[in-house]
């Protein structure tokens, strides 16, 4: 059985977490998490003139895509200091602060809305899916991405499994919702239709990590994630270090002259609001 989570607790150690590692996050996996952008826009027909909602934008990267095919477009993320980075990157994007799970904006007002990375992040993510209905139009299109399984992620099945062999896996953390809930196919139908969403789809989009060395994959991690992060975090500082080497071991496994190539595909769902 998994532990009840509290949803306020979870937010808050979400919130200080992006708070904290917007940085480490934008340095090391925005040159992993925007390889599916474009997918993410085709999906959900983002094209000239479309209203776009970009939720949990971080530093606005599908935003700023969708604003280059000339969507009407406007970013929202709960960190300040993601939504700061945001308007620091592009000046000319509407971005704002705001919970995914209570939209600051009026209902139909958008065509599209669209959630990168984001799903794994909120406490109660039938509400995120229920606020996305409110604020698109009949005819609109939700489109988010999550991680593939870690059998086909292979970035995460490294880190999971290292902590899993050499460290304490139940480290005391706010429990969240399972991380691979969404990567599960019937498990996106069965949340998009109970959320009054209708013609599901799903697809895996190949992605691949590069680094210089594998300590920088390690580091991407430890410095760069609230969730993943905090479980490395969490270790006791010897326990680390052997986590530390397990994962530069098995990353190193990936190096194809002198680059590390880690496959991390996503999954891509969307689904239209009748
Ligand atoms: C993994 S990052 C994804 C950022 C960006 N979409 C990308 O593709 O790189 C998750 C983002 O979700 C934001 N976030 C997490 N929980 C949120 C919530 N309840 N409401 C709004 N934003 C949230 C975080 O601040 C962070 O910017």
């Amino acid at each position: 059985m998994s532990e009840p989570i509290d949803p306020e607790a979870f937010r808050d150690f979400e919130y200080a977490g992006w708070q904290r590692f917007a940085r480490g996050y934008h340095d090391n996996f925005a040159k992993l998490t925007t390889q599916v952008i474009g997918p993410l826009l085709d999906a959900v027909n983002v094209d000239e003139g479309v209203r776009v909602l970009d939720v949990a934008t971080g530093a606005g990267y599908a935003a700023a895509a969708a604003a280059e095919r000339r969507a009407a477009v406007i970013g929202v993320d709960f960190s300040e200091v993601q939504v700061a980075m945001a308007r620091e990157q592009y000046p000319k994007i509407a971005f704002r602060e705001g919970d995914a799970e209570a939209l600051p904006f009026d209902d139909e007002s958008f065509d599209v809305v669209t959630i990168n990375f984001g799903m794994l992040h909120f406490p109660q993510p039938e509400r995120a899916v229920a606020e996305a209905n409110r604020v698109l139009r009949a005819g609109g299109r939700i489109g988010f991405t999550v991680w593939a399984m870690p059998a086909h992620a292979k970035g995460l099945d490294i880190v999971l499994r290292a902590i899993e062999e050499h460290g304490d896996p139940n480290v005391p953390l706010p429990p969240g919702p399972p991380f691979f809930r969404f990567s599960d196919s019937d498990e996106c139908r069965r949340v998009l239709t109970e959320g009054g969403f209708e013609q599901p789809e799903f697809t895996q989009v190949a992605q691949i990590w590069r680094f210089p060395s594998p300590h920088e994959f390690f580091k991407a991690f430890h410095e760069g994630t609230p969730r993943t992060g905090a479980l490395l975090r969490a270790q006791h500082p010897e326990v680390l270090e052997t986590i530390r080497m397990a994962i530069v071991e098995a990353a190193s496994a990936y190096e194809t002259k002198g680059v590390i190539e880690i496959p991390m595909p996503a999954v891509l769902a969307s689904a239209i609001k009748p």
